[in-house]
């Protein structure tokens, strides 16, 4: 059956390979792409399906009601796919209104025209918000965020995002909003913004610079490959249940410390180095403020009731993404000209790098 939906944050890291796969897998579905196109959002991320028939780009801020109201008029989408927001726990820590204006007030604007747009039926919509495991807070040596993990978040971002997820789920118990919700590990792959771990050290990697190690290292998280993530999407989206929540992961915990050294390992083979040679750039400098000691998600929701599971090891995953970037250096040297090097400077400032 046809379908029209909109995905919002649909050119940025996940929300590009959720349009990819949504514009080449479903040629009969027409899909919208909604992004202000903030620091975050690239369409050099989608130039290979841009011209596809079934593929429209809208730039569009998710604070700007006018604008939504016109998209749901023009398109009447039968589905939301909401991943427009601000993503990144260092800029929540320097500026957190930012989180509260998109994240919170952004998907309330969103939810209000959904609601506005569907009141006089619902039947066959679905309003999709993509969360993060972050709302559940941290966990010691052991244990698992389930779905029924009480919500404990410590930073602006995870709290913006934790609001946002209880206004989802108010808007399915007040006004019978078909809604789901997926809460996800840390992500990692093709179009990774270089200020998250992974690309950031790939790319001070290639630029020879320092990399800087909060703290003692040892903080600990669950990665999972974009790909995957944007695969469970396509699941939960079409056949996760109306007002259910699905923690998605990747079974794959990692010591900060333990990834950077394998990171460090597959790039001195790539590059061609000495064995050594990377892991003496590793600089441990000072910790992040609230930094949450391990994320670690029980997935087996998902995999009992919709039969998901990652599809490659870390170490797959962890060489492609390399690949990509080493094939891809006019799309980093891009991504990091202008406001990039301004934020790189405020956030590592008084350390080597
Ligand atoms: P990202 O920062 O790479 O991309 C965010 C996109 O949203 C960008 O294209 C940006 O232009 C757009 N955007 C930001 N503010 C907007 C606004 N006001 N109006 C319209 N568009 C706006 O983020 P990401 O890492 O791809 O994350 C996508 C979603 O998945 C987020 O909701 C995030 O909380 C969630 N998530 C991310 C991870 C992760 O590891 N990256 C893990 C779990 C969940
Ligand atoms: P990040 O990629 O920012 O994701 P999140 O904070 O959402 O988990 O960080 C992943 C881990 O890496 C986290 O424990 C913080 C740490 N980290 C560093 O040690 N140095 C850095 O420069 C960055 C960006 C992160």
């Amino acid at each position: 059956m046809s379908k029209t939906i909109i995905i919002t944050g649909g050119a940025g890291f996940i929300g590009s390979h959720v349009v990819r796969l949504f514009v080449t897998k479903y040629p009969d579905y027409k899909i919208i792409n909604l992004d202000a196109l903030t620091y975050a959002g690239n369409l050099e991320n989608l130039r290979d399906i841009e011209n596809a028939p079934n593929y429209i780009f809208e730039k569009a801020d998710i604070l700007d009601k006018d604008a939504l109201e016109r998209i749901f008029k023009l398109y009447q989408p039968d589905g939301v796919i909401h991943l427009a927001a601000e993503s990144h726990v260092d800029r929540s820590i320097a500026s957190p209104l930012d989180f509260v204006y998109t994240n919170v007030i952004g998907t309330v604007n969103l939810l209000n025209t959904a609601k506005h747009f569907w009141k006089d039926n619902f039947e066959g919509k679905r309003f999709y918000h993509v969360s993060t495991d972050e709302v559940y807070g941290a966990l010691g040596d052991t244990g698992f965020f389930t779905e029924e993990t009480k919500y404990d978040p410590h930073s602006p971002y995870s709290a913006s995002k934790a609001s946002s997820d209880h206004f989802v789920r108010a808007y399915h118990d007040t006004y019978g909003l078909p809604i789901v919700v997926s809460n996800c590990s840390n992500n990692y792959g093709p179009n990774h913004f270089p200020e998250k771990l992974i690309p950031l050290f790939i790319n001070n990697i290639i630029t020879k610079k320092s990399l800087p190690v909060y703290g003692d290292g040892l903080y600990t998280r669950d990665w999972l490959f974009v790909k995957d993530h944007a695969i469970a999407i396509d699941l939960v989206f079409h056949k996760g249940k109306n007002g259910d929540t699905y923690n998605i992961g990747g079974f794959n915990e990692w010591k900060n410390i333990d990834l950077v050294k394998l990171l460090c390992s597959q790039m001195d083979k790539k590059l061609g180095n000495a064995p050594g040679t990377s892991e003496q750039l590793i600089t441990y400098i000072k910790d992040r403020p609230g930094h949450d000691r391990r994320y670690a998600i029980d997935a087996s929701k998902i995999n009992k009731e919709l039969g998901w599971k990652p599809s490659v090891t870390f170490e797959e995953g962890l060489s492609q993404t390399i690949d990509w970037y080493l094939q891809n250096e006019e799309w980093l040297k891009h991504v990091t000209s202008g406001e990039y090097k301004r934020y790189y400077e405020e956030q590592y400032k008084g350390e080597e790098g």
